[in-house]
């Protein structure tokens, strides 16, 4: 019995559209970029999934909607998001309401890169989930590798742990692969 409930589930499950999901990131020196290549690594792994990875001054309005979970990266800026990622949410929160949708049934998250290890990373997190549950969306952290939840994946890349080491781009393949196997269990039908 215990057997068929669970081929039902897989075949429910297996029956489902892709669940399409978009990494956005800004990136100067190409920091935050690794990690945003490290998350949708993960998320690529998880089968049901199709990754998306834009810069987001390449991401067009008009596909904003199409997406059913989204990920958005941003350097930290003095002690925030980027101006450009500001912009970038802007045009997510106005593409969503021209299409008269909203983040019900779609899944956020955010990650970030900063030269100081406690300069603004939490701050700059926070900002994009902030606008990101204002939208409706469901937001998903991440875990670190002690079990406890994070705001989403992060590097320091100053002087006291220098770029992003191959060990700073676990924690965003874990995360994509988090993030992938939730957004298709949230999606809206
Ligand atoms: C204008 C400017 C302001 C910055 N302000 C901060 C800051 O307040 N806190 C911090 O930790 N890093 C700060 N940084 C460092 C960047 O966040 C860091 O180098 C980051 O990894 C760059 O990411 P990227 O290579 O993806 O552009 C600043 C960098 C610039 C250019």
């Amino acid at each position: 019995m215990k057997y068929l409930v669970f081929l039902v589930a897989y075949a429910a499950l297996a029956q489902q559209p892709a669940a399409r999901i978009l990494v956005a990131y800004h990136s100067e020196t190409g920091h935050t970029e690794k990690l945003a290549q490290a998350i949708a690594k993960g998320a690529a792994s998880v089968e049901g999934a199709e990754v998306t990875l834009r810069k987001t001054s390449d991401v067009k309005p008009e596909e904003i909607a199409r997406y059913d979970g989204m990920v958005v990266g941003t350097p930290v800026h003095w002690a925030n998001l980027t101006a450009e990622t500001k912009r970038f949410l802007d045009q997510v929160g106005a593409a969503l309401w021209a299409a008269k949708t909203n983040g019900d049934g779609r899944t956020a998250g955010a990650f970030c890169t900063g030269g100081g290890t406690a300069m603004g990373k939490d701050v700059a997190r926070l900002s994009v989930l902030a606008a990101f549950l204002t939208m409706r969306f469901t937001v998903i952290g991440g875990v670190d590798s002690e079990g406890y939840g994070t705001l989403g994946p992060e590097a320091t890349t100053g002087p006291a742990d220098p770029g992003v080491s191959e060990k700073e781009q676990e924690e965003p393949r874990r995360f994509g692969e988090r993030f992938a196997r939730l957004t298709r269990q949230v999606r809206r039908q």
